[in-house]
């Protein structure tokens, strides 16, 4: 009996005290039903490709909240640094883009920030869905860690036909060609090839490395199988040098699109951009294969430098729940086929119904499944950040400097640092 009323009074106790904690402090605590996503998706192209993932959940998911965390910035240079602040200071977005590979595991994972999602991949047959190879570089001890939405290829070769056919010339395919082709555009007053600020600089950068060295000993530099002063690293330093004469002069000051706008308005001729510029020239309401063309960068054909970007459950998400909601639509085949035909990317699930994909990304998605695949360091998949940070140091003082000698020293070095 005694215990009976004890019960009921805990019970009156708990109804009469609730709203006092519900107001404390004469302020009503909401209960919000909110989603963060946090990306560098901004420009053309990639915003479009945002939103249409955005309309599919909020199909889905009418009551959530869904709040559109960007920061600008190509490559995420200045996200990141704000991601990395917020993650320190315990205030985690709800999800976040990251680089499938290095960026994702080595950045994130081993320091313990993320929840292991490899209940969503089971839970939605996601598993069978993914190459085997993009499951491997979002594991790590047997749980997987983010969502990948797509595949981005690094080393693509844009052209403004217009130009190409005045001047009577084709997409070149090899460092000796690209030269001579932009000589002659240069004798014609047009600017050879656009360039934007620091990342675009290291973004080329790995695309000739890949051209000088191939596939095999590419892949050598981020393991230890390729020595950074083999021949092939020296050819490409020298031609990269010899590159930055064919360039725009305010690249410094240009962001990523600013420079594929160039190409749209026939200032320059040429741009080696990853194919997010395809997303970006669509939206300008350019047709792929009418106004702009592409090719493998020169010398690259047959290898496709990957990235992917894919998005993950951090600890401590305020709105776990519809983050997981959120990871269902990044994997799902309905979210993919929304995104990736506007982002100029090509599904990471095997399934994607080819037939919403334009020209170019038809072709993206038949050199994904038979070229030789290398990882881009500029894009998180080959490398830890530090490493590219290092890489990325380097690049900056070879362009003021132009000392060949010094920029293969500085690479060997950071080599021996990160391999360790
Ligand atoms: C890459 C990213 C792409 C695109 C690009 C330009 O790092 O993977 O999705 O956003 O930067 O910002």
């Amino acid at each position: 009996m005694k215990s009976i009323k004890t019960s009921i009074l805990l019970v009156l106790t708990v109804l009469l005290l609730t709203p006092a904690i519900l107001f404390a402090g004469g302020k009503k605590e909401e209960v919000k039903n909110e989603l963060e996503i946090f990306s560098w998706w901004t420009a053309g192209g990639e915003a479009e490709g945002l939103e249409a993932m955005r309309e599919i959940f909020e199909a889905k998911y009418p009551d959530v909240e869904f709040i559109n965390a960007t920061v600008a910035g190509g490559a995420g240079v200045n996200a990141k640094a704000v991601l990395k602040t917020r993650m320190q200071g315990g205030d985690p977005p709800d999800s976040f883009q990251v680089h499938a590979g290095h960026e994702l595991i080595d950045t994130w994972v081993v320091a313990g920030k993320m929840e292991p999602i490899t209940f969503i991949f089971k839970e939605n047959n996601f598993l069978n869905a993914y190459p085997k190879d993009v499951i491997d570089i979002i594991s790590y001890k047997g749980e997987i860690y983010s969502v990948p939405v797509n595949i981005h290829r690094s080393n693509v070769l844009w052209y403004n036909k217009q130009i190409f056919a005045d001047a009577g010339i084709t997409p070149p395919d090899s460092l000796e060609s690209f030269f001579a082709a932009a000589e002659k555009l240069s004798g014609k007053g047009i600017i050879p090839l656009a360039l934007a600020e620091a990342w675009t600089n290291s973004h080329l950068f790995e695309s000739v490395l890949l051209g000088a060295l191939g596939p095999g000993k590419y892949k050598g530099l981020w393991n230890g199988g390729t020595a950074w002063d083999d021949p092939g690293v020296i050819a490409a330093v020298e031609a990269f040098i010899n590159i930055l004469d064919y360039v725009n002069s305010d690249f410094s000051a240009l962001a990523w699109e600013a420079a594929a706008q160039y190409v749209i308005d026939g200032k320059a001729a040429m741009y080696i951009m990853g194919d997010w510029a395809e997303g970006y020239f669509k939206s300008k309401g350019l047709t792929p294969g009418k106004e702009f063309g592409w090719a493998p960068s020169p010398g690259t054909a047959g290898s496709f430098l990957m990235l992917s970007d894919s998005f993950g459950l951090p600890r401590g998400a305020p709105n776990r729940e519809n983050a997981i909601k959120w990871l269902t639509v990044c994997g799902s085949k309905e979210g993919q086929d929304a995104f990736n035909p506007k982002k100029g990317s090509i599904p990471s699930r095997t399934d994607g119904n080819k037939s919403l994909y334009d020209a170019y990304l038809k072709s993206a998605m038949d050199d994904w499944t038979s070229n030789t695949i290398v990882p881009s360091v500029m894009h998180g998949a080959a490398a830890s950040e530090g490493w590219m940070e290092d890489y990325n140091n380097i690049i900056t003082i070879l362009i003021v400097e132009k000392n060949v000698d010094q920029a293969v020293k500085a690479f060997l070095k950071a080599a021996a640092k990160n391999l360790k």
